[in-house]
């Protein structure tokens, strides 16, 4: 059996980890893997390599996917489409093992339909995949999150400020919340909860009151406050500047951006990578296939592809409630 693989989407630290797996583990039952370049771009274009066990030495603590990615606009379409089940077929594919958020999964239930045999692995740090209580990367940008929140608390309190620290997140509010309770954070703003400036102003004049004379307010970046009107900016940019002028704290705004997806997977992310990757291919050799391999507690299990749109789970508005119970 002859299986390809590919990393598509937003990198995610560990997905290099999830195909060194793959590939070692496949090997193990006779399998041959080959690698495609980035994501589904390099399935259109026929870019591929054979992948051995030494070809995958030296990749599991990297950041970033050796095999590249990309969010492909040919292959939401039907001549890319078409393009790419010329290749699979040319390649002399059996099967494919996609890596990636929920995009990326949405092309492998498409290549399923197809009749291309496909298992889907989550990697994304938004941990915004339906059926998995953890996708790969997530844990490594939380830890980024949270020691970027360390290193803001000191200069904060050093200068009695307000810091605004805008996290990833266009739809999915799980980096700012997670990030926030681990990192201390006073107030928490994602998209699942749009507030208003005057709430979150009102937070803030309530941690002065309680004798605490810095903040740290941390907005995903998908928030949208519910009295602001329709803007360009930034999430971050609008509540800073909306701190700014009212003049409780004197205010400061970071961006964290693409420092949260990057960097040497974490300890947790290396072992979830290394299951979900064996696991992926044990599932096509097996016979099976239209399912994503996910995390079910501590344990492996698959969910069905056509389930994927389903909203994920992992968001838990207690947590919120939880954050501002404790904050000051
Ligand atoms: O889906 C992962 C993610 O990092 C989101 O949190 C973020 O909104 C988006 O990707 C950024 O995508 P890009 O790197 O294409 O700008």
């Amino acid at each position: 059996m002859r299986l390809g693989i590919l990393t598509s989407g937003g990198d995610s630290p560990g997905m290099n980890a999830a195909v060194r797996a793959a590939v070692r583990g496949g090997t193990d039952i006779g399998l041959e893997l080959v690698g495609i370049m980035h994501g589904y771009e390099g399935l259109i274009e026929g870019d591929m390599m054979p992948l051995d066990n030494r070809a995958v030495g030296g990749i599991l603590e990297r950041g970033g996917t050796f095999l590249g990615s990309a969010r492909s606009k040919e292959f939401r379409v039907e001549s890319g489409q078409r393009k790419a089940l010329a290749s699979i077929e040319r390649a002399g594919l059996d099967g494919l093992v996609v890596i990636g958020g929920n995009g990326s999964l949405a092309g492998a239930r498409w290549l399923q339909e197809s009749g291309v045999p496909t298992v889907g692995i989550p990697a994304s740090i938004d941990n915004d995949v339906y059926g998995t209580a953890m996708a790969i990367g997530v844990d490594t940008a939380l830890n980024t999150v949270v020691e970027s929140l360390d290193r803001i608390r000191d200069t904060a309190i050093s200068h009695d400020r307000a810091f605004v620290v805008e996290v990833m997140g266009r739809s999915s509010g799980y980096i700012a919340l997670m990030g926030g309770l681990a990192g201390g954070a006073e107030v928490v703003l994602v998209p699942e909860f749009p507030e208003s400036l005057d709430q979150i102003e009102a937070s803030v004049v309530e941690g002065v009151k309680k004798g605490k004379h810095h903040s740290i307010i941390v907005v995903a970046e998908g928030f949208s406050p519910a009295d602001s009107p329709q803007t360009e900016k930034a999430a971050g940019r609008i509540v800073s500047d909306f701190l700014a002028a009212k003049g409780t704290l004197e205010t400061r705004l970071t961006i964290l951006g693409h420092l949260q997806r990057g960097g040497s997977p974490s300890a947790f992310d290396r072992i979830i990578a290394c299951r979900l990757g064996e696991a992926a291919v044990r599932v096509l050799a097996q016979g099976d296939s239209g399912v994503m391999v996910a995390l079910s507690g501590r344990d492996v299990s698959t969910v069905s592809l056509s389930d994927i749109d389903r909203p994920s789970t992992n968001f838990n508005p207690d947590i919120y409630k939880l954050i501002n119970k404790i904050a000051n």
